[in-house]
């Protein structure tokens, strides 16, 4: 690499010994990237990295993260402070926005998302035809699709984006909340005005007509926590998948659905739902949850141990340390009594002293408590990976607004090496 006086660069040989000159590119933190953009037109080459694990598919001021020291800051204020000091809705408009609002953009922000809460009354009909067995997951990327359809303006991508960012932030909540009422079959609860973010949300998850119900401030601040530590995450699976989709032109509305469809696999945000049904099935199993890390250790069934390890995070995610905290406070306060929890609290004591994992640098990762959490708060395992997609929207939204204002974006169309046959001639079905 050239001298500090020098702009940086990297050379690369080729097998005819040919030389290739790349600039390198130094983030804020000092992340150093060789930038291949001229690479295939001087020389013919393309780069392969299967998973990505080493292409940085943009530049993006949102979110730091350094896997191997554990750190994790939005718009460069610490996980640990956002979830001790801010709210979600701060954190959001933070996320979006850049800077955490003054009051006055506070109170603004938080009555646009109230004054946006409800969904069009036809979308109602949408839940009466899903079976009841439905994932809410499937319900919720469908719903949030269908927003397109009734704010068709999101099409004109010339046109002023905040209203629709908006409406996503508030009416996803209630589409969350409304998929849940319709799964046990109780009847639909309406937001109520009078409540901050979480709190409607609980509201609508919890209430029912029939009765009073005052939302727990212990539950409102856990959910804030929750939705703060997930509300970001720079390049994961699903973020790459919103601006994937997003570089097409598609609209805001499609670009966001595509990415709760990423999240909901069981090695992205599904694993919070993973990891309680692993949990679950220890304990009916008689609790030798030193068996079964036996069996992942050994690849026994293909098991993995859920919410541990991640694809950066090669020491403790920051985020698990603040859960782990997190679920012990919670529960107590609530006077909630899991099983679950002492095999979780085993099984990382085990995995911390184990080599396999130690070796493969495997720590708790942000879904191995989160799950015990929403469990005592009375959510559903199946509702889980939308509690994810809750949390993360703010962040979707980030790197969708970024990536459409970005001016050396371009249509995300990765390359491929081709391993198949050589060019043959067509056989009639007859000769085969
Ligand atoms: N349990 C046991 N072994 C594991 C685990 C695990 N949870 N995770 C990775 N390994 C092993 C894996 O078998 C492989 O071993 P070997 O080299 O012998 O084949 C090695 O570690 C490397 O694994 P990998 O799958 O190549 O690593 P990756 O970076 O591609 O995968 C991961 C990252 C998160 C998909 C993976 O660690 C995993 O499957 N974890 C369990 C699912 C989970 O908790 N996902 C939530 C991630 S955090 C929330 C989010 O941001 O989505």
């Amino acid at each position: 690499m050239a001298g500090s006086d020098q702009k940086l660069t990297a050379k690369l040989v080729l097998p005819d010994s040919k030389e290739v000159t790349l600039p390198v590119t130094v983030g804020t933190e000092d992340e150093h990237a060789i930038d291949i953009r001229s690479l295939r037109a001087e020389t013919g080459y393309i780069t392969l990295d299967t998973g990505y694990m080493n292409t940085g598919s943009t530049t993006s001021a949102i979110t730091y993260l350094d896997g191997e020291q554990g750190i994790l800051r939005y718009r460069g204020y610490p996980i640990e402070e956002l979830a001790e000091k801010s709210n979600f809705v701060e954190t959001a408009y933070l996320l979006i926005n850049g800077e955490l609002p003054t009051t006055a953009q506070r109170e603004v922000f938080g009555r646009m998302l109230t004054r946006h809460s409800l969904i069009h009354e036809d979308m109602h009909q949408f839940f009466a035809g899903y079976p009841p067995t439905s994932h809410p997951m499937a319900v919720l990327s469908a719903m949030v699709t269908s927003l397109s359809a009734y704010y068709p303006d999101c099409l004109d991508r010339s046109a002023p984006m905040d209203l629709h960012i908006t409406r996503l932030l508030s009416k996803v909540r209630t589409i969350a909340a409304f998929s849940y009422k319709k799964s046990i079959g109780q009847p639909l609860i309406y937001p109520k005005n009078s409540l901050n973010y979480c709190a409607n949300f609980l509201h609508m998850m919890f209430a029912v007509p029939s009765e009073d119900y005052e939302v727990s401030p212990i539950l409102e601040k856990a959910l804030n926590q929750l939705l703060i530590l997930h509300a970001d995450h720079e390049q994961n699976c699903s973020t790459s998948t919103v601006r994937m989709v997003g570089s097409s032109g598609a609209n805001v509305y499609a670009a966001i659905a595509s990415g709760i469809l990423a999240l909901w696999g069981p090695l992205h945000g599904g694993a919070n739902q993973a990891v309680i049904e692993m949990l679950e099935e220890i304990q009916a199993s008689g609790g030798d949850y030193k068996k079964f890390i036996d069996d992942v250790k050994n690849k026994r069934g293909n098991r993995r141990l859920m919410g541990f390890g991640h694809r950066v995070y090669k020491n403790y995610d920051p985020r698990a340390k603040i859960l782990k905290k997190m679920c012990d406070e919670v529960l107590a306060t609530l006077g909630v009594k899991d099983p679950l929890l002492e095999f979780a609290k085993g099984m990382e004591e085990i995995a911390l002293r184990d080599d396999y994992f130690i070796s493969k640098k495997l720590y708790p990762n942000v879904d191995f408590y989160s799950g015990i959490i929403y469990r005592a708060m009375g959510i559903p395992t199946n509702m889980f990976t939308v509690m994810f997609a809750l949390g993360r929207l703010p962040g979707w939204i980030a790197h969708w607004k970024e990536m459409v204002d970005d001016k050396d974006t371009k249509i995300g169309r990765p390359r491929q090496i081709y391993v198949g046959e050589k060019v043959r001639k067509y056989v009639p079905i007859g000769e085969r």
